[in-house]
């Protein structure tokens, strides 16, 4: 079975080829425009995808050595997302569908993020403790299977990753910024300022406001400003929050593995600190390769003919929803 994949959730515009459960390729334009507004603009993002798209798809094609009238299905990402560029997508892959005559699924991007460790060729020993940390998201999900997921934890304001982008903005750097503020954060002392971690209600939980507004009171009161140790004192409190919920979680339910998905899981601090931690209690972590951690369509290849071999096909009256949640999937 071939399948051709996109994901236009956000500011990437993804698009992905797979075969039998294997990603053959996978190609990812991040969209710049939007740097300069320090945030994504959703009219901006909807009118670069379709463009971007158009040529995408038969480039990828092309470079498969594969015809539009070659596949077997097609999937795009259905939500969450900024609803505009859902539907870019979304509307593309049903285009397909009917003029092949194929399958459409749409996929879950949360889902997606998931899996994607298992997309790019890794065991996942079940059940196992997802940990979903992008621009997005801050979540804590148990996974018994495909399609057996358990939220066991949310941010209740802020995501991490929406953390690290303002929080680089106070410290001068352009949107995205996690992977610029740690950079920074290499370069300085954690232990220069001393942030506390937040407590919440349900202790699975996390809050990342509180820590934006400590760092924006630190900037604003000093004169002579160490962005370095600023930065660093930032990440390893926005790390420990993460370390701290998975410690929890860990001693309330019996996990073979760990995984890490989102594009904050690119990151090198909290990467090193799973790997310890996993280490520790003696179980597999799955570290997704960079680019399989932002946002990308083979993710949601490898969902959708997860998806098509054990659901079947979605209906092409299927909508697009800005604000689906994991726990929506059909099972
Ligand atoms: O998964 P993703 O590509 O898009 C969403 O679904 O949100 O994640 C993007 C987020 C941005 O907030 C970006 O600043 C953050 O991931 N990010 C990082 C790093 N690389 C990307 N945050 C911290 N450290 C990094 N190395
Ligand atoms: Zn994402």
């Amino acid at each position: 079975m071939k399948w051709l994949a996109v994901e236009t959730s956000c500011d990437e515009t993804a698009v992905a080829l797979a075969q039998d459960e294997e990603v053959l390729l996978a190609r990812v334009a991040s969209q710049e425009v939007h740097a300069r507004w320090g945030g994504v603009v959703p009219e901006l993002a909807s009118r670069l995808h379709q463009k971007t798209l158009a040529r995408m798809v038969p480039e990828a094609l092309a470079e498969a050595g594969w015809r539009l009238g070659d596949l077997d299905g097609v999937a795009a990402t259905r939500g969450p997302g900024l609803i505009g560029a859902l539907l870019v997508g979304v509307s593309y892959a049903k285009g397909v569908a009917v003029a092949d005559d194929i399958p459409f699924v749409g996929v879950n991007h949360l889902e997606g993020h998931l899996w994607s460790g298992v997309a790019a060729g890794q065991e996942m020993p079940l059940p196992s403790l997802g940990i979903l940390v992008s621009g997005g998201h801050t979540e804590l999900i148990r996974i018994d299977g495909f399609g057996e997921y358990t939220l066991l934890g949310a941010t209740l304001d802020d995501a991490i990753g929406e953390a690290f982008d303002k929080v680089g903005g106070l410290l001068g750097l352009t949107y995205p910024a996690g992977a610029a503020l740690s950079e920074m954060a290499l370069k300085g002392d954690p232990g220069a300022h001393a942030f506390s971690l937040p407590q919440t209600r349900s202790p699975l939980d996390f809050s990342y406001s509180g820590l934006k507004s400590a760092v924006a009171r630190v900037v604003q009161q000093s004169d002579t400003l160490q962005k370095n140790h600023l930065a660093a004192a930032f990440e390893e409190i926005a790390v420990r929050q993460i370390v701290n919920r998975a410690e929890l979680a860990m001693s309330q339910g019996s996990y073979r593995s760990v995984l890490l998905g989102g594009g904050v899981a690119a990151n090198g601090r909290l990467r090193n600190e799973m790997e310890l931690f996993t280490a520790e209690h003696g179980v597999d972590l799955l570290l997704p390769p960079i680019e399989l951690c932002t946002d990308n369509a083979a993710m949601i290849a490898y969902v959708a003919q997860r998806s098509y071999r054990e659901r079947g096909a979605d209906p092409l009256t299927l909508e697009a929803d800005p604000n689906l949640k994991l726990l929506d999937i059909a099972s």
